[in-house]
């Protein structure tokens, strides 16, 4: 395994790490997710990612479960959780919700009640909110690093000009800045991370724990015929997901990558997550999986990484026709 440092910070984070969206409650149980945890674990993973929303708070409970059951030494592990969309659902209430500092404080209190730990190692804020100053947000997750709850903040899916917002206030009244975003980042999705963000990377140093790295599984080629039976884009609740990515332009790149992941002799979902731990700005990939096969399928990308040689990543270019252009006109 391959462990980078996140951003300017000192922590270091395996390249592949592991995570609990749609999959833990919802799709796997306890003894599931046990097994999933101590693949990950044993093969050098040292970074499980968690938010209070991830089915309603129960994602951490079974998380909390799980690290208890294991006994890992907690120094060993980075663990982290998000706040925004509260775990109540349609029944959350104002203040439940957001990056104020009632719910990011009371948030955190509950994240870390559920995952049974003394501190969360990453906290992020899920999502902007332009309801509340960001002088408030960079004071709240400051003061719960020095209050010892959370050891460094991120943001996920906010934009450069946000990011160096939080930036230009801790660095106003000398307070903990942002370290680490979580952003989408996949063969599909790739502005923020190869465009937007690069004045960012270059000025104060991000990390980055990048989310879907296959687009949900459909970079795996596996809905080329269909939707087979329990996998996240033939699930109820999750046509919104589907229709981002069945489509006839994107199905028909895909077979392309296909091809050339044929070419090289390795799966479609090695060279997809390996494609993503080839962008240096990348500290983690996140990955999911409902079955220890996935996962063991998705490990392979350590080793298809060093086939991607320059000659590749432009065919791969070729094929997908979205890479960012810099404009420096
Ligand atoms: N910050 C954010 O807003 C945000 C948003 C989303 C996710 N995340 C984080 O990022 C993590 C990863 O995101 P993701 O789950 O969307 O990642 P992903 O890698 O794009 O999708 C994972 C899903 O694809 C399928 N899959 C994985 N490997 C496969 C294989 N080798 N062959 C066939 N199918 C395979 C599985 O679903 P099926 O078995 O159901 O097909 C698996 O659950 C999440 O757990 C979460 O921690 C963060």
């Amino acid at each position: 395994m391959e462990y980078r440092r996140l951003g300017r910070s000192g922590l270091q984070l395996s390249v592949l790490s592991f995570g609990s969206w749609v999959t833990f409650h919802k799709q796997i149980d306890d003894s599931i997710a046990d097994e999933l945890m101590s693949i990950a674990y044993d093969r050098g993973i040292n970074f499980f990612d968690n938010a209070e929303t991830y089915a309603l708070g129960e994602s951490e409970k079974m998380m909390g479960r799980v690290l208890q059951k294991k006994g890992w030494d907690r120094t060993s592990y980075v663990l982290s959780s998000k706040a925004y969309f509260g775990w109540r659902g349609k029944g959350n209430k104002p203040n439940q919700t957001g990056l104020s500092r009632k719910h990011l404080v009371e948030a955190c209190n509950e994240a870390l009640s559920r995952l049974q730990t003394d501190y969360l190692d990453l906290y992020f804020c899920h999502r902007p909110d332009p309801t509340v100053p960001i002088e408030e947000v960079v004071w709240t997750m400051h003061n719960l690093i020095q209050q010892g709850k959370v050891l460094y903040w991120g943001t996920s899916q906010w934009s450069a000009a946000e990011i160096m917002e939080a930036h230009r206030v801790a660095q106003q009244y000398c307070l903990i800045a942002p370290t680490t975003e979580q952003p989408q980042y996949n063969m599909f999705e790739r502005f923020k991370m190869e465009q937007d963000y690069i004045p960012v990377f270059q000025n104060v140093g991000l990390g980055t724990t990048i989310w879907s790295p296959l687009a949900a599984g459909f970079l795996t080629g596996k809905y080329n015929d269909g939707f087979p039976e329990g996998s996240r884009l033939g699930m109820k609740g999750f046509e919104w997901l589907r229709d981002r990515w069945i489509q006839e332009e994107k199905m028909s790149k895909l077979k392309k990558l296909d091809e050339l992941s044929k070419e090289l002799n390795v799966s479609m979902a090695s060279l997809a997550i390996a494609w993503t731990i080839h962008n240096p700005n990348v500290t983690s990939t996140i990955l999911g999986a409902t079955r220890k096969e996935q996962l063991e399928e998705n490990f392979k990308a350590l080793d298809v990484l060093p086939l991607l040689t320059t000659e590749i990543m432009s065919r791969i270019d070729e094929i997908l026709g979205n890479k960012p252009v810099m404009d420096l006109s």
